[in-house]
């Protein structure tokens, strides 16, 4: 079982940074999810993450920095534009993938001659990075296609058995994984994963569009379809509104049997609440947010995906939000994780 650790003490992030050093394998917090951590430089280590998120190997890491111009001494060159997005946006929730330097070995990136590189800014992870004076090569800490860990608790539960040490720093702030743009020789940038970083942002301080990545090649070899699949069958309620809770109702019941569900819903709605007072009913309604807050819906996402994939309902329905801001990140992860829509007019 892994050696479990609180990471508000500086003692204990110091010993995870030993077993870093040690070529051992280090659960930690950052901004966005929890990561599964490696030093990168050393291939049998980061071998070793493969293994335990029996995670194909052409799927490649992100290597974490604890400074900014450690950027030069992992990738071939930094351009305006790059220079630009890592004085604003790092250390954040932004990963550029940019052509590697040969001190990279190739099984971090899966053999590209890219490597796909951050700064996170948990405090935590900073300090877990500086400490072990290497570079972290680290995946979100989840067996392969399942939910991203938000608190150490998941990571405990799910890979806990397997690996060296999980640094707890209690829930992520975030609660989804960073951006990931490149640049291409245009010099146009390319998102790769909407994250949270919005796109909008990095539109605004370069002054130009950020292009949507849709081609049948997969850039990124982690974006496949069902990356991140709960166990249980997930639906995505289309056009859900305050006004017709009772068409939702209406639509279920003709559908699946309706004390099997499990509601995770971005707005409060009295509506089906009292229909389950009345009816006596036993499905479960719980909430990303009350308010369709954006920020709010994003930091629960997975966590509350995981609760209700480990509930005794059948059936976990989750509303759309608009593809916009956050909100393209959080549908990006939703559309992956459903198994079909409910419609409803
Ligand atoms: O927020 C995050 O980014 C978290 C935390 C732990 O930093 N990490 C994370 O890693 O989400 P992971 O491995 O679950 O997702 C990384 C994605 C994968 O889809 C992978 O294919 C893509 O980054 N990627 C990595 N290197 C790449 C490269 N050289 N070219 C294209 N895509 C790359
Ligand atoms: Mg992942």
């Amino acid at each position: 079982m892994a050696l479990y650790l609180n990471g508000f003490k500086e003692e204990n992030i110091i010993l995870a940074s030993k077993y870093i050093r040690d070529g051992k394998l280090v659960a930690f917090p950052t901004e966005t999810v929890y990561g599964l951590g490696a030093n990168a430089l050393d291939k049998i280590a980061v071998a070793k993450i493969f293994e335990v998120k029996n995670r194909p190997n052409f799927d490649p890491l992100i290597v974490h920095i604890s400074n900014k111009e450690d950027i030069y001494k992992y990738v071939e060159s930094v351009n305006d534009d790059v220079y630009k997005l890592i004085q604003v946006f790092w250390p954040g929730p932004l990963t550029l993938v940019l052509k590697k330097k040969n001190i990279i070995p190739d099984i971090v990136t899966a053999g590209l001659d890219t490597v796909a590189i951050r700064m996170p800014s948990n405090p935590i992870a900073l300090k877990l990075i500086k400490y072990s004076e290497l570079p972290i090569a680290a995946p979100s800490a989840n067996p392969f296609n399942y939910l991203s860990p938000t608190t150490a608790n998941a990571v405990l539960e799910s890979i806990g058995d397997k690996i060296d040490v999980i640094l707890d720093g209690g829930k992520t702030q975030f609660g989804l994984e960073s951006t990931i743009i490149t640049i291409n020789e245009e010099n146009q940038i390319i998102l790769l994963r909407p994250g949270a970083l919005e796109i909008e942002k990095i539109e605004k301080l370069l002054n130009k569009k950020v292009m949507l990545y849709s081609n049948d090649k997969i850039l990124s070899p982690g974006q496949t379809k069902h990356h991140y699949q709960p166990h249980k069958k997930l639906f995505i309620i289309k056009n859900y509104k305050q006004s017709n809770a009772n068409k939702l109702i209406k639509k279920i019941e003709k559908q699946f049997d309706i004390n099997k569900i499990y509601f995770l819903l971005t707005f409060k709605n009295i509506e089906l609440e009292q229909y389950k007072d009345i009816h006596k009913l036993n499905f479960t309604i719980d909430y990303l947010s009350k308010d369709d807050n954006y920020y709010e819906i994003a930091s629960n996402l997975f966590e509350k995906l995981y609760i209700a994939d480990k509930s005794d309902k059948e059936i976990i329905l989750v509303n759309e939000v608009a593809k916009e801001s956050l909100g393209l990140a959080i549908m990006n992860r939703l559309e992956k994780a459903a198994t079909d829509y409910i419609f409803l007019d």
